[in-house]
């Protein structure tokens, strides 16, 4: 199948970021977020991030032009209906999905791909909400989109062996590498990275060591380019609450209960970097 327009569902952090690789790899793009304010902040940062390119000379001013001029956005999903790919970016929460799966079923032509960027919920459970379920696949990007070089490709029960071929080159226009892994919860990569940034947050409540030095711990001692509690922090606590539930209530084991201290910072509204709180102050 040629991909030619890509629809990007979430504009947040994630979102944004796959809406601009996508544009700058020469697809038409089109982005969609539930209200105005939340597709404008998440247009206004690819604009940001495209000009920042430009004043350190790796992109003309045409070039930026250009990438922009590919881009749309909007609130109305039935926008979305001449997509050939949509790739979703939404709150990692299965119903939500599954509701918004439902409605692009209806919404887009029958060919088209849906790809889903969650950090660990099941590829198979959401595709049956759909007539598609061969071409429902996980496309899981790396935060910050524009600088992390990996997409996870994870084939589903029924993904066709096409729709994963399709992605792969899709993937590799954008100018990622990609793996390909077996759907488990959590998939390869959160599978081993999450657990260690919730074990951060154990040794930061019992007392072990305060947030510097367990960053400045990971960074020195085990090259890590920014610490665990930071790298929470870039990652968002809510997602991160949701991504260790999903392993926690998946496997059954205790050893993935999600750390107190990350459920008491979510709880207080304190996300992060996106919201101005964490871990640290930004
Ligand atoms: N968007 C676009 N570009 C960004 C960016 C962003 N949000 N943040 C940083 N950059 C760019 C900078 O502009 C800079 O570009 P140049 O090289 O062209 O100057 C480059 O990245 C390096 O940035 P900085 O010098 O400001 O800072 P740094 O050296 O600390 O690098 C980092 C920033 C790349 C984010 C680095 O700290 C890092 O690699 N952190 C770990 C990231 C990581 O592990 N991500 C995975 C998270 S888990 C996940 O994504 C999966 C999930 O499901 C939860
Ligand atoms: P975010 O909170 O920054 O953004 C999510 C956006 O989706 C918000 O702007 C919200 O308004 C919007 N949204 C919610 N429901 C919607 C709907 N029905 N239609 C359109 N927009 C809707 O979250 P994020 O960090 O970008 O995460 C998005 C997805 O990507 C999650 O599944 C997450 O697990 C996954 N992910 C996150 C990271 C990360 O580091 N943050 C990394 C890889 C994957």
């Amino acid at each position: 199948m040629n991909i030619r327009k890509i629809g990007v569902i979430g504009a947040g952090l994630m979102g944004a970021g796959i809406a601009q690789v996508a544009a700058q790899a020469g697809y038409q793009v089109i982005l969609r977020d539930l209200e105005d304010k939340l597709v404008e902040k998440g247009f206004s940062v690819i604009k940001k991030n495209l000009e920042k390119a430009q004043s350190k000379g790796k992109l003309t001013k045409d070039e930026v032009q250009e990438v922009l001029g590919r881009m749309s956005t909007t609130t109305q999903l039935g926008d979305l209906q001449d997509a050939d790919l949509i790739i979703e970016a939404i709150i990692e929460h299965m119903p939500i999905k599954k509701e918004l799966f439902t409605q692009l079923d209806q919404i887009c032509k029958p060919e088209a791909i849906f790809a889903t960027n969650t950090s660990g919920l099941s590829i198979t459970e959401l595709a049956t909400v759909t007539k598609r379920c061969q071409q429902v696949i996980g496309m899981h990007f790396f935060n910050p989109v524009p600088v992390m070089k990996l997409v996870e490709i994870i084939r589903g029960e029924e993904t066709s062996t096409e729709v994963l071929e399709v992605i792969r080159q899709v993937t590799e226009k954008m100018g990622k590498e990609s793996i390909t892994v077996n759907e488990a919860p959590l998939f390869a990569v959160n599978r081993i990275l999450v657990p260690m940034l919730n074990e951060a947050m154990f040794v930061l409540m019992e007392g072990i060591a305060e947030a510097e030095d367990i960053d400045k711990g990971m960074c020195l001692g085990a090259n890590h380019p920014i610490g665990p509690l930071a790298l929470a922090d870039l990652v968002g606590l809510d997602t991160l609450l949701f991504v260790m539930e999903t392993l926690h209530k998946e496997t059954g084991d205790s050893k993935y209960r999600p750390c107190p201290l990350l459920r008491q910072k979510v709880r207080a509204g304190h996300l992060g970097k996106k919201t101005g709180q964490g871990f640290y102050k930004y």
